[in-house]
């Protein structure tokens, strides 16, 4: 057991019923894992996906179901007074739709209504059901009350369909929990109050109405680090390539597809920024022609597509004079130290954070990465394999210690 801030916790864990409760399981175990104490609470669909007794034997409690398993001591007012945070995984389109309408129906919806502890739901369910304008709205709802939606991702469903809906890593819920939990340090972070720009996702540079040359990047680091500053207290403009995840709550988001699309939306952002954090992947070049047709296949022009550079978005940010720190991204497919170092130079960046692209469970499209961080001023962090919404918080940290080495 480590020293994070999970240790001697309590934390609410609340299943509803969905095909994802089973991996509720090993959220439980991650919890207790990682110091907490947790109770588990479930709806009756949840008890017919994974027993009470699963959850009972990973956290050495009784898992509830029925709000008058108690009634003498008021069961659902009791454990919400108990939770240091609320965290609902599997949180199914019904959970949330009776969340958002403060509908009280069983012990779990009950417990809901009572908490005055921070909220994590991490929805799952079939994309339709994600989509619908009910859910929708329910999410936003709730988003706006304070509750951290955490999910769902792109990936396969029950059922063999794929799309947005899967639930989040066990991993990556455990960490929001994790974080609410952090103690803000005494005078607050110092992000709280300032402007900053980041960038996520990769471009799409169209060759014709139907084919565009890309890259792999879900955009999942920029997005935790936008959400991540936002919770610090900052303004955030997330400047995004095409991405399947939902904008964090509360951050201002401006969609573009190609990297000049980028530029200009950076450019038009930047002088007002404190910090830029250019996590997107921008892809170096671009087609010089664009069809208006979609090419046939034996088309020449499809044969050899000439391309031109992009402009470098940071080193042109870099260049011209600034006030903003400038952080920018590495992805190399071993921690290269010494071409990161030479990038951070070249670029006039404050911080460059190189990341690795080539494992499963680093760089692309994964919810964990492994990176390696160097300042201006000559630091060097090394950060092991963790997921990406702790290494927004560290790449956060570390852009508060440079702006604590700035001030006057
Ligand atoms: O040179 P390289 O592509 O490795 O640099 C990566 C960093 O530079 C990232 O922070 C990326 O967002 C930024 N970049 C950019 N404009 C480009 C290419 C990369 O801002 N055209």
């Amino acid at each position: 057991m480590g020293d994070g801030p999970l240790v001697g916790r309590h934390v609410l864990l609340g299943v509803s019923g969905g095909i994802a409760a089973y991996k509720a399981a090993e959220l439980a175990r991650e919890l207790i894992r990682a110091g907490a104490t947790v109770q588990a609470i479930l709806t009756q669909g949840a008890a017919s996906f994974v027993g009470p007794a699963t959850f009972e034997g990973l956290t050495g409690r009784r898992a509830h179901v029925g709000v008058f398993e108690d009634p003498h001591r008021i069961l659902h007012v009791r454990l919400a007074r108990e939770a240091d945070v609320a965290v609902f995984a599997p949180a199914t389109a019904n959970l949330l739709a009776k969340f958002a309408s403060g509908i009280a129906d069983d012990l779990v919806t009950s417990t809901y209504t009572c908490l005055t502890c921070p909220v994590i739901a991490a929805p799952a369910m079939h994309t339709e059901m994600w989509e619908h304008p009910a859910t929708r709205a329910n999410v936003a709802r709730l988003a706006s009350w304070g509750v951290r939606i955490i999910g769902p991702e792109v990936g396969q469903l029950a059922g063999g369909d794929e799309g947005p809906g899967r639930l989040s890593d066990p991993g990556e819920i455990l960490a929001a929990a994790a974080q609410t939990l952090v103690t803000p340090e005494p005078d607050g972070s110092l992000l709280a109050g300032l402007r900053l720009v980041v960038t996520a996702g990769g471009t799409r540079e169209p060759i014709d109405p139907v084919r565009y040359i890309g890259n792999r990047s879900s955009g999942k680091m920029g997005y935790a680090l936008a959400a991540e500053a936002q919770r610090r207290g900052a303004t955030v403009d997330l400047i995004s390539g095409p991405s399947h995840l939902e904008p964090p709550p509360g951050v201002s988001v401006s969609h573009v597809e190609t990297a000049l699309q980028m530029r200009d939306a950076v450019v038009a952002l930047a002088d007002k920024a404190d910090v830029v954090i250019k996590a997107a992947a921008v892809a170096d070049f671009r087609p010089v022609d664009y069809h208006e047709q979609k090419l046939k296949k034996d088309t020449a022009a499809l044969a050899s597509v000439i391309l031109t550079p992009n402009p470098d978005i940071l080193a042109e940010l870099g260049a011209r004079p600034h006030d903003a720190l400038l952080v920018g991204f590495a992805a190399e497919t071993d921690l290269e130290e010494e071409r990161g170092r030479e990038k951070l130079h070249r670029k006039g960046l404050d911080l460059i954070v190189i990341n690795r692209v080539d494992m499963a469970d680093s760089g692309f499209n994964v919810d964990t990465n492994r990176a390696l961080l160097l300042t201006m001023d000559g630091r060097r962090r090394e950060v092991p394999l963790t997921t990406k919404a702790e290494l927004a918080s560290v790449i956060c940290d570390e852009v508060e210690a440079l702006i604590r080495m700035r001030a006057p």
